[in-house]
C-alpha cells in the first residue's frame, strides 16, 4: 500500500470540487488522499469511501488572537485525517521556518492527524551538492519521533517545472531521509509527477507514495496515478 496525495494547492471552487468527486473513480488498494483549499475541507462528506481529506497547512498555535489562521482542533473537528506542512511554496512565500513547522507538527500530534512534512532543496543547493546535508538539517526535530509520520520529498526545482530527479537519485534522497528518522517513517516523492511517469517513479524500492500537485486536479489522470 503507497499513499498517493493530491495538492489541489489554491486552485478549483465547489463546482471544481463536486466535478472532481463525481469524476474520481478508482479502485486501487493504495491510501488517496486529496488536500483542497481550506473553504472546501468540508466536501469530507461527500468524498468516496476510498479517499481521504488533507489540509494544506494548520497554524502553530491552539487557539486564539490569530486573525485569519486555521487550529490543528478545527481539523480535527471536520475529521481531517492528514495535514502537509513545510510545502516549499510556504517556506517560499511566507517565510516559513523550520521552527514554525515543528510548531504546526506539535499541534497536529496533539489532535491525532498525521503530518505530511515536505522537504527538499531548492536548484542552487542541489548544484553546490550540498542536497544531502540541506534535508537532513531540516528533519534535525523528527529523529526521535515515534508517532505516524509522513515525510515529502519535493526537490524544488521539479515542483511544477516538468523537470525530475533520476530514479536512483530519487531512492539515494529516500534512503537519506529514511536513515535520519524513525524507522516507521514513510517518505513520499512529489514534483512534476504525472500519469506517465507515476508508474516508474512508485517502482522505486523504498518510496512509500507520491505528492502529486498539477496533475491531482484532473480525476482522471489523479486515479490513474493511483492506479499506477
Ligand atoms: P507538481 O507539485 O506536481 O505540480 O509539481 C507538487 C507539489 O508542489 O506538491
Amino acid at each position: 500500500m503507497k499513499y498517493i496525495v493530491g495538492n489541489f494547492k489554491m486552485n478549483g471552487d465547489s463546482s471544481m470540487m463536486i466535478d472532481w468527486i463525481q469524476k474520481f473513480s478508482c479502485s486501487s488498494k493504495n491510501k488517496i488522499i486529496i488536500a483542497p483549499p481550506q473553504p472546501y475541507l468540508n466536501f469530507i462528506d461527500k468524498l468516496p469511501n476510498n479517499v481521504f481529506m488533507a489540509a494544506q497547512d494548520v497554524s502553530p498555535y491552539q487557539d486564539g488572537a490569530y486573525t485569519g489562521q486555521v487550529s490543528a482542533k478545527m481539523l480535527y473537528d471536520l475529521k481531517v485525517s492528514y495535514c502537509i506542512i513545510g510545502h516549499s511554496e510556504r517556506r517560499e512565500y511566507v517565510k516559513e521556518t523550520d521552527d514554525q513547522i515543528y510548531q504546526k507538527f506539535c499541534q497536529l500530534n496533539e489532535c491525532s492527524i498525521t503530518p505530511i512534512i515536505c522537504v527538499g532543496e531548492s536548484q542552487e543547493i542541489r548544484e553546490k551538492n550540498t542536497h544531502e546535508n540541506f534535508v537532513v538539517n531540516q528533519l534535525e526535530k523528527y529523529t526521535d519521533i515515534n508517532e505516524e509520520l509522513i515525510f515529502a520529498y519535493e526537490p524544488i526545482w521539479a515542483i511544477g517545472t516538468g523537470k525530475i530527479p533520476t530514479i536512483s537519485d530519487i531512492g539515494q534522497m529516500i534512503n537519506v531521509i529514511k536513515d535520519n528518522v524513525s524507522s516507521n517513517a514513510k517518505v513520499l516523492y512529489g514534483g512534476s509527477v504525472n500519469a506517465k511517469n507515476a508508474s516508474n517513479l512508485l517502482a522505486i524500492d523504498n518510496l512509500d507514495g507520491l505528492l502529486v500537485g498539477g496533475a491531482s486536479l484532473n480525476p482522471v489522470e489523479f486515479a490513474n496515478i493511483a492506479q499506477s
